[in-house]
């Protein structure tokens, strides 16, 4: 891996508590930077915490519940940050979800308002109360993990895909915004990567939720973690605008080679 070592101040990720999120707290703490996770298991994020804080790096890790659906726990969480951890420097709007895998007709209003909440509205809102600081300050990093399923659209993936092609507008029209800053975006879509993400998408169903690995060497949380700590430590003067990350025998949402 050929990183600079790139000292920031903070790093705060939504949806840190696994998977993709979780990944990322590691690889920005291991560097010695201080991490902020949040996500709604704050047991979950309290142990990620403990195995940080008994790691070798120094850095400090900050645990804080936060569901981005709401307004009033996003409002929380910024109100709360201690005062030494409220200038951040990278925000990674990790936190997404998919809800099974159905024709529009069969999907319940409930999925829709959940999908749309989580992968969009957390994302707009999250950035909205980090941003104004970070323009202040005329400096900050901000990642919006998208994902392949948001240019590569596929049948029975209408929300998930739409919520992920908004992401990608809204990473876009962020950077045009601060384009005369040295804020740098940069949106993530990853192709298949193995995590809880299909646990969730299944409601809890293992077996199911197997499938889309089945046959095939996935990508890793850690490899999405190495992509973006990779774009956070280039040098100032580069923006890497986007990544798509895919497993070496995935092309496509659909064009997947099982063996
Ligand atoms: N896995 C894939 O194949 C894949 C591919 C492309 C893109 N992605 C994207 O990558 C991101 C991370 O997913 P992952 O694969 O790492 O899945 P994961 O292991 O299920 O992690 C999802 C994270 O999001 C958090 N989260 C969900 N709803 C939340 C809410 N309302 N408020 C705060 N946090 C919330 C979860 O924490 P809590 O449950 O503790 O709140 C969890 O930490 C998502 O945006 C996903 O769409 C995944």
């Amino acid at each position: 891996m050929n990183v600079h070592h790139f000292n920031f101040n903070e790093t705060n990720s939504t949806g840190a508590s696994s998977g993709i999120g979780e990944s990322c707290a590691k690889i920005f703490h291991q560097n010695g930077n201080h991490v902020i996770i949040l996500g709604r298991r704050i047991d979950k994020l309290n142990e990620i915490k403990r195995n940080l804080e008994n790691s070798e790096s120094k850095a400090k890790v900050f645990a804080m519940e936060c569901d981005v659906t709401s307004s009033e726990s996003i409002n929380d969480m910024v109100t709360k940050l201690p005062t030494e951890l409220k200038n951040i420097d990278i925000l990674i709007n990790n936190a997404g979800l998919a809800l099974g895998s159905e024709p529009v007709s069969n999907i319940s209003n409930d999925e829709i308002d959940r999908v749309i909440d989580t992968n969009v509205k957390g994302v707009f809102r999250v950035t909205r109360s980090f941003l104004p600081d970070m323009i202040k300050r005329n400096t900050g990093h901000i990642f919006n993990v998208s994902s392949i399923a948001g240019n590569h659209w596929y049948v029975n993936g209408s929300i998930y895909c739409a919520s992920k092609a908004a992401v990608n507008a809204f990473s876009d029209i962020v950077r045009k915004e601060v384009v005369a800053t040295k804020i740098r975006v940069t949106n993530v879509c990853p192709g298949l990567v193995e995590t809880e993400f299909s646990v969730i998408r299944f409601g809890g169903d293992v077996e199911k939720a197997k499938k889309p690995y089945m046959g095939i060497d996935a990508l890793t949380p850690d490899d999405i973690a190495d992509n973006i700590y990779y774009a956070a430590s280039r040098p100032e003067h580069v923006q890497i605008t986007t990544i798509e990350t895919m497993a070496n025998n995935q092309a496509s949402t659909t064009v997947i080679h099982r063996v």
